[in-house]
């Protein structure tokens, strides 16, 4: 049997670990072990490389290293911006702001919020994804505390006004969130001039390792810790300091530092022929999330008459890797909160393909999928109970 090409286009997912990553952690398993909290020498030298890290990452995104507080993963880090501002921030009011489309992590955190006594606004979407920044200048009361939008969204790839957002924000003296997982190291991100007064990013969407994330929090923001201990990362974030992880991650930040211009513009450019490409060739197939303010990796399609699992299950046949909904709700058999938010319907809304591009793809990836995604739709649509239109 001739062997299949295998093809990975799930990036938003999680990416491959960069060797060049791989390699700067090697040394801190089992050379440079120690604890950054311990005042030894094996101690001091893990404490060292701990702050050029922090240097590191503040650097990407205009912060100061005071300001960066490591953590394992953006869920971390989304919850520790939720619940650690609403807990510090109690005395001024119980109203916190979000968008429709946030990743489960900070939508649970709120919901879990909301069964505690705090209000939430969730605030609508468009036909693309866009929050309204006027709508967000509404939604703010006297009692508000925070408000969070995600940068760039996970499923449909829309990159939010947050720029916008945070002025009004800054100008009403109330704290700004923004989730930027899955636009950290790909898109230029500064948080003084967007006015954002946190910031959540995750070291594993940007070719770095598994737990490591961040939160940036700006100075004089009130925020108190989720996890209690002995007091690392000056008594925000206790849990002795994951140091292979952290300095992946750091090594991640440079090489993104460093690629990030050609590689958005080669990657933008693959991800405009695979758009093209599939709205050209496939009919009743769609685009979701805006055409033009989309992360450079992200295309995301609605196809009639099928389910996204099936196109999944054939593209996995052909060696392709994809998703459909998020990587988080793909296993479940609801429709995605966000295709509805955006004004799909259910039905329509489990036809959804996302193909996520990254360092590793090649155009000749993007032609095997123009080959084959077709033919998958049009067996699919065949066979489909729906063929002839929704009941
Ligand atoms: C926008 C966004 N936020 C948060 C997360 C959660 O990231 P992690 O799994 O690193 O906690 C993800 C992962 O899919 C994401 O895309």
């Amino acid at each position: 049997m001739a062997k299949i090409k295998k093809i990975y286009l799930d990036y938003a997912a999680t990416t491959p670990v960069d060797s060049r990553v791989v390699k700067a952690m090697l040394p801190y398993f089992s050379e440079k072990f120690g604890n950054t909290m311990s005042l030894h020498s094996f101690g001091q030298e893990v404490k060292e490389v701990l702050e050029e890290s922090r240097e590191v990452v503040a650097d990407l995104i205009g912060a100061k290293p005071s300001e960066i507080f490591f953590t394992s993963s953006a869920t971390e880090s989304n919850n520790l911006a939720l619940k650690g501002v609403i807990e510090a921030n109690r005395k001024r009011g119980h109203h916190i702001i979000i968008s429709s489309i946030e990743h489960p992590c900070v939508r649970e955190s709120a919901t879990w919020l909301e069964s505690q006594g705090f209000e939430i606004t969730r605030l609508k979407v468009d036909k693309y994804g866009l929050v309204n920044p006027r709508d967000v200048e509404k939604a703010i009361r006297k009692d508000t505390i925070l408000v969070s939008v995600i940068h760039a969204s996970n499923e449909i790839g829309t990159i939010e006004p947050i720029g916008e957002i945070g002025k009004i924000c800054r100008d009403k003296k109330i704290y700004f969130h923004t989730d930027a997982a899955q636009s950290f190291g790909k898109i230029p991100i500064d948080v003084n001039k967007l006015n954002i007064d946190l910031l959540t990013a995750s070291s594993q969407k940007m070719y770095g390792p598994k737990g490591a994330g961040c939160l940036f929090v700006r100075e004089g923001v009130k925020i108190s810790p989720i996890l209690h201990g002995g007091g690392h990362e000056s008594g925000l974030r206790s849990s002795t300091v994951n140091i292979p992880a952290i300095v992946g991650f750091s090594e991640a930040v440079k090489i993104c530092k460093k690629l990030m211009k050609t590689e958005s513009q080669r990657i933008t450019k693959l991800r405009d022929k695979l758009i093209k490409g599939v709205l050209v060739k496939i009919p009743d197939s769609h685009l979701n999330g805006h055409p033009a303010k989309r992360l450079p990796n992200n295309a995301n399609f609605w196809f009639e008459f099928i389910e996204g699992e099936s196109i999944i299950i054939q593209l996995d046949l052909l060696g392709v890797a994809a998703s459909t909904g998020s990587a988080c709700s793909s296993a479940k058999l609801e429709p995605s909160h966000i295709l509805l938010a955006i004004g799909l319907k259910p039905q329509e809304a489990h036809g959804s393909l996302r193909l996520s591009l990254g360092r590793w793809t090649k155009e000749s990836d993007i032609n095997y999928v123009l080959k084959i995604l077709p033919k998958i739709i049009k067996k699919l649509r065949e066979i489909s109970p729906f063929k002839h239109g929704y009941k």
